[in-house]
């Protein structure tokens, strides 16, 4: 997964993955209080499922050592940098970046930018049902993912609308129709809201196992 973020990674933003071994590693020869704030331990321990325990701990953990190598050159701890979730639960920090998390029980990805705001989506390669790709696109952006992308045009999709959502303050708010997508070619398409403005850029990359997209408002 480490080849995908590098494989699309432009100037304007930095993004970095954890594995659940590595996650494994780390915790045997650390304790959580090395990786969490006092406030962040307190939700740790209101989670009531270990794998959403897991999961939440993987995200912070991934984008704490992203903020922690961008802005400190990896030399702050680690329980020194706090993220923090909005009511509308987007991920934000006290350093100036914008940020975003995505996980699956296994990894966790994060990614920051400096200058815009950004969301990022993985998601495991799988089929679309015919009803789940009308929940979410149009007939247009049913044809032109599969003219660009093939089979796995559907599912690279929803990780572009999943971003695109998460990147936009308050995006959950808004209703799926909202965002319609163009595509640029195979890396890359805009995101564009129905009056016609384009709202974002979205970097995407995929193995056979998986999906990963990055989206960039403004860009
Ligand atoms: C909330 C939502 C964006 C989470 O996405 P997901 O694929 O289920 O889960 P991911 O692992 O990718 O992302 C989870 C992380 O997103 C972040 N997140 C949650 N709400 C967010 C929001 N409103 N904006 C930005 N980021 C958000 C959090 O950091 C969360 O992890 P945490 O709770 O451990 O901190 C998604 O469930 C959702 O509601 N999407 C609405 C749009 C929609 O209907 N999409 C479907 C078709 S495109």
């Amino acid at each position: 997964m480490n080849s995908l973020l590098i494989n699309l990674r432009p100037s304007v933003y930095d993004a970095m993955s954890i594995s659940q071994e590595e996650l494994g590693y780390l915790t045997d020869c650390n304790s959580l209080e090395d990786f969490l704030s006092p406030n962040e331990n307190l939700a740790y321990k209101k989670l009531t499922s270990l794998v959403r325990q897991r999961t939440w701990f993987m995200g912070r953990l991934v984008l704490k050592k992203l903020v922690n190598k961008v802005v400190y050159g990896s030399k702050k701890k680690l329980n020194e940098i706090e993220i923090f979730n909005k009511a509308c639960g987007q991920p934000y920090v006290k350093e100036a970046l914008y940020v975003s998390i995505t996980h699956k029980s296994d990894l966790a990805m994060a990614a920051v930018s400096a200058s815009n705001e950004i969301g990022i989506d993985y998601e495991n390669m799988k089929p679309v049902s015919g009803l789940m790709q009308r929940y979410y696109m149009t007939e247009e952006e049913i044809r032109s993912s599969l003219r660009v992308h093939g089979d796995k045009g559907l599912i690279i999709s929803w990780t572009i609308k999943e971003a695109a959502f998460k990147a936009i303050d308050d995006g959950l708010k808004r209703s799926l129709s909202d965002l319609q997508i163009k595509f640029v070619d195979t890396e890359s398409s805009h995101v564009f809201s129905t009056n016609g403005d384009r709202i974002a850029t979205v970097f995407s990359s995929c193995d056979e196992d998986s999906v990963f997209s990055c989206a960039i408002l403004g860009l």
